[in-house]
């Protein structure tokens, strides 16, 4: 059988798909197009996609031999599900592999925002250091404050259990009750508005999906303490950009952490001019070990699909 990638990735998975099939790979250093990725598929089996291919009804069934699509991430609102369940195909992602390393990365903005530290390595390397001063890069204090989590599924749990050295309140906002890291760490489950109006770090792990569109907007924006530091690093349509821009600007929150933003690959010059806002380049699960593991659960989940079986972790279980 054949298989198509969109992307080169890690070897690990490249080589478990290498024993079982002949494997075409988008030779350029770049995304594909989405006639690319039409033309790469051409008589393949199977499909090993990026969340930055927007793979839609006519990709799906531009090649009738395609069987199995693997997602290469563990969010997968860049596929068309029901084009694929209509053919019957199994969609897989990524889950697991890349938990800690997301919760780290949104660890890492919290802590770059609230203690200014883009700002300032900027600040020293332009030889602005002239003398300790008593006024100079204040931030915001983070131990004992409340943190607020939006989703608190496998990464946002990751994320609230990270907390525990810094002795916080823990609100959560969540579907279901998470037994875990109220049992660990006392937290609380309470509707969005109250976390937004009382937390001091707000976080966001929630898929995208229609519900979670411009969830946070200039409303809960405005919601927000003028102390308080907002994280995402999950999908950048879940907040409405240009409020944020507007609200940042005007210095109505402290400030932001950014891995993910609404029109990728595009970053609005607006937002990079501001100060008070830490910009990653959708990157919280590149860690060496992440890359590898979803490289690994992409072919292993790749391998059973076309042999007919659910793959593990298979997100449209119902077409079986
Ligand atoms: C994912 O896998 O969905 C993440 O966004 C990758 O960084």
């Amino acid at each position: 059988m054949k298989i198509f990638i969109t992307r080169k990735i890690p070897e690990p998975g490249l080589e478990i798909l290498r024993k079982e099939y002949e494997i075409e790979i988008n030779p350029y250093d770049r995304a594909l197009t989405k006639k690319e990725i039409i033309r790469g598929l051409k008589g393949k089996d199977g499909l090993i996609c990026l969340l930055a291919d927007k793979i839609d009804a006519d990709i799906i069934n531009s090649e009738p031999k395609l069987k199995m699509i693997a997602n290469y991430a563990v969010g997968f609102d860049n596929i068309d599900i029901k084009a694929a369940n209509k053919r019957k195909i199994p969609v897989s992602n990524t889950p697991g592999v890349l938990t800690d390393a997301t919760a780290e990365m949104a660890w890492a903005l919290l802590f770059s925002v609230s203690r200014r530290i883009v700002e300032g390595d900027n600040f020293s390397r332009a030889d602005r250091f002239k003398g300790w001063a008593p006024m100079l890069m204040l931030g915001q204090d983070i131990s004992g404050k409340t943190l607020g989590i939006i989703g608190a599924g496998r990464i946002g749990t990751a994320f609230a259990l990270k907390s525990k050295g810094f002795d916080m309140k823990v609100l959560y906002c969540s579907n279901s009750k998470n037994e875990k890291i109220e049992k660990e760490l006392n937290a609380k489950k309470v509707d969005l508005e109250q976390l937004l109006r009382e937390s001091d770090f707000i976080s966001l792990h929630i898929p995208l999906i229609k519900s979670t569109h411009h969830l946070i907007s200039e409303k809960q924006l405005k919601m927000m303490k003028k102390t308080a530091v907002l994280i995402n690093t999950s999908r950048g349509p879940v907040v409405d950009e240009k409020a944020l821009i507007k609200i940042l600007k005007e210095k109505k929150i402290f400030g932001a952490g950014l891995d993910v933003y609404e029109n990728e690959p595009e970053i609005p010059d607006k937002l990079k001019k501001l100060d008070n806002v830490v910009l990653q380049p959708h990157s919280a699960s590149a860690t060496i070990a992440s890359r590898s593991g979803m490289a690994v659960l992409a072919a292993e989940n790749m391998i059973m699909g076309l042999r007919g079986e659910k793959p593990p972790n298979c997100i449209n279980p119902e077409i079986f």
